[in-house]
């Protein structure tokens, strides 16, 4: 581009105070809009939060060296980044905007660093998890939208961790999937599986997130849990988890993805699952009821939300596809 088209004030003589108004106008030069509006939003924050710390060169630079060791430390099984967001609390935010939920419908959680593209697609009333030391767990639930009609063919991911904590990923021998599966609904919109009793983990603490934690005097636990994963053409991607109640770690999950309408009970089969599903009435039960939301009703939603979000916030911009950009009007 030449220097003599573009319309900024020269830049030299920068100070405290006029430093980020000069670093937003070079990037106005951004032809895409939404990530003008994202870098525009992004400087002006990390320029404020320096300057309202007052950061010192040591403090920026011992950040730097952090963020570095969270790339380093990153491999094909291990994502150091997604847990760096996680414990921040920003997943789980970036979850909930996206994909709001109405009334009703079942909310979504932290997707976590442990999901993989190897699980085996396996029938109804198959197991998933072959820990022989694990709780026995039947897993019967059912998919409906939001008008209550059952929605079948859904492809479901499910994981969880061994008996002692570990995902299968976590081994160094680990040579192919357990403690994940995928699964269909069928025509009633359910599906079942065998799985076992999930129980608490730490998630990996012995890197530089482990190091933060250990800073702010945090705990790395998270409460007993199932993550489940849905996706039908039509239906807004629904990532989310089933905790188990009265867990130790129920209200200060490390990566804050307990809500309480995902808070569930374990019981037991009683006369007429364990008939059905071939198990004695006392065999632990987990049961639960999906509602997934149409990708209309999430589009129409995420723009309400942010035009009443950036309203609220007295800034001017227009929503595209559900998203705030400049109104340069
Ligand atoms: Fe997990």
């Amino acid at each position: 581009m030449d220097p003599s088209l573009v319309k900024i004030p020269a830049m030299k003589d920068l100070t405290i105070d006029n430093i980020t108004e000069n670093v937003i106008r070079i990037n106005s030069l951004c032809p895409d809009e939404r990530m003008k509006y994202i870098l525009e939003r992004l400087v002006t924050h990390l320029h404020d939060f320096a300057r309202e710390t007052r950061l010192s060169t040591e403090e920026w630079m011992t950040g730097l060296r952090f963020l570095t060791e969270v790339g380093k430390i990153c491999t094909d099984v291990r994502q150091e980044f997604i847990l760096l967001s996680d414990i921040l609390g920003l997943s789980l935010l970036v979850d909930s905007i996206d994909h709001p939920k109405p009334a009703g419908s079942t909310e979504g959680t932290v997707l976590g660093p442990f999901h993989t593209h190897e699980a085996e697609e396996l029938s109804a009333g198959a197991a998933m998890s072959h820990d022989p030391n694990g709780q026995p767990l039947l897993v019967v639930c059912t998919i409906k939208d939001t008008a209550g009609n059952p929605v079948s063919n859904v492809k479901i991911d499910i994981w969880e961790t061994d008996s002692t904590g570990h995902y299968d990923v976590q081994y160094p021998d680990h040579d192919g999937p357990d403690g994940r599966c995928i699964m269909r609904s069928d025509a009633e919109g359910v599906f079942w599986f065998h799985a076992i009793t999930p129980v608490p983990y730490p998630i990996p603490h012995d890197g530089p997130v482990g190091k933060l934690l250990k800073v702010l005097g945090r705990h790395p636990y998270r409460p007993s849990h199932m993550h489940f994963m849905f996706e039908k053409e039509g239906f807004d991607h629904l990532i989310t988890a089933l905790y188990l109640r009265n867990d130790p770690y129920e209200t200060s999950d490390a990566v804050f993805g307990v809500k309480d309408s995902l808070v569930v009970d374990i019981g037991t089969a009683g006369p007429e699952f364990a008939a059905k599903y071939n198990v004695p009435e006392d065999h632990a039960c987990l049961t639960y009821d999906f509602v997934l939301v149409s990708d209309q009703e999430t589009s129409a939603l995420r723009a309400r939300n942010s035009k009443e979000a950036l309203d609220r916030l007295g800034r001017k911009v227009r929503i595209v596809n559900g998203l705030p950009v400049p109104d340069l009007d």
